[in-house]
């Protein structure tokens, strides 16, 4: 598989597969398949898969450790702190934790669970307001010089904040939310991870499906789709123009709606890994055809003059309060 660096030299496969639907976070499939799954991609050729404390709390982390045990020295584990985990039982309590405490207590359960004695890139999953990012990059630093993590991450930190944790500990990746109808980071985040060589992991690349051209308003939603305001019945209805956009663009390469959303992806810097998420070998290997279709420039401009207007936000209210800190 295709190669793309991340910040200060990180380097992995370009594409990246989230083990998030592998637990809790949406109904519970089956385990040993979700491994085979994660093996199998090993032998496709990717290396960089991502997971977090919080996801389940903590099972999802085990499941991953589990299946990438006999393969570590060939991959790069990528995951996550911040959320307010009970450290003694696993229990989310509600909101953000960045507390150094926590995030070494979280380190050290993420590196029993995923079976390691380091974690390649370790990312503050929201910014919490309440500890300062100077003191964040602080621990990781630490961490890094410890050993236990080699690449530092935040995830929906705002400019600010990517600034101040940046000129503590240099940040190697940024994982936001970024796709064909998520268009808000290239206002003010892009430039300035772009001037500050940080490179950008743009998570639910497919619009969490909805860009595949798989669900429409007939499509029975489970509820955590079902509290994002974009896939409301009526946004939902609107936002199909998008869609048939990304349809007929991708007709023109012999390509699936999924293929285009993640090549456009691809095509915007060489520093882009996106990652997506599947449960199925079989959407696995379509996801990963995207590497090999390549948008032009007439099709990169058709989607921009489309002007296509995405009704809805991209999550619920309370949960906007948490990004762009
Ligand atoms: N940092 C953060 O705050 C944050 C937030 C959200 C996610 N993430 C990370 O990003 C990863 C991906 O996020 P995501 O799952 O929301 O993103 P996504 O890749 O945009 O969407 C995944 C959804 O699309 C479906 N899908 C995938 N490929 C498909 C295809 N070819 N055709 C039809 N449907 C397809 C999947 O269903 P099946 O599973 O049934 O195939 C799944 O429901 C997560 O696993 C997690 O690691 C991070």
């Amino acid at each position: 598989m295709q190669k793309r660096k991340l910040g200060q030299g990180l380097e992995v496969s370009a594409l990246s597969l989230g083990a998030m639907g592998y637990g809790k976070a949406r109904e519970l499939p089956d385990r040993a398949e979700m491994i085979t799954l994660l093996r199998t991609a090993v032998d496709r050729g990717m290396d960089f898969f991502d997971t977090a404390e919080v996801y389940g709390p903590w099972t999802n982390e085990l499941m991953v450790g589990e299946a990438l045990a006999p393969v570590r020295d060939k991959v790069k584990i990528a995951t996550k702190f911040g959320w307010n985990i009970d450290q003694a039982t696993g229990v989310h309590l509600g909101g953000v934790n960045s507390k150094p405490g926590q995030i070494r207590s979280a380190v050290e359960g993420s590196l029993k669970r995923l079976r390691t004695d380091h974690i390649d890139l370790l990312y503050q999953h929201r910014v919490d307001p309440e500890v300062p990012m100077e003191d964040v990059a602080g621990v990781v630093k630490d961490l890094i010089g410890e050993g236990k993590v080699l690449w530092f991450g935040l995830s929906e930190a705002g400019a600010g904040s990517i600034r101040q944790a940046h000129a503590v500990q240099p940040v190697a990746a940024l994982q936001s939310e970024y796709s064909l109808w998520t268009r808000e980071p290239e206002a003010e985040i892009i430039p300035t991870i772009e001037e500050l060589g940080i490179g950008l992991v743009p998570f639910s690349p497919l619009g969490k499906g909805f860009l595949t051209g798989k669900i429409d308003a007939t499509t029975e939603l489970d509820a955590m789709r079902s509290s994002i305001p974009r896939f409301a019945p009526d946004a939902l209805a609107a936002n199909q123009r998008l869609v048939e956009l990304i349809r007929a663009i991708g007709a023109r390469h012999n390509a699936t709606p999924a293929q285009v959303a993640l090549a456009w992806l691809l095509a915007q810097k060489p520093w882009i890994v996106p990652l997506f998420g599947t449960r199925k070998l079989e959407r696995f290997d379509e996801n990963i055809g995207s590497l090999d279709v390549r948008l032009t420039t007439e099709d990169l401009s058709d989607i921009e003059a489309a002007k296509v207007k995405i009704e809805g936000a991209r999550y619920p209210e309370e949960h906007m309060k948490l990004v762009g800190l």
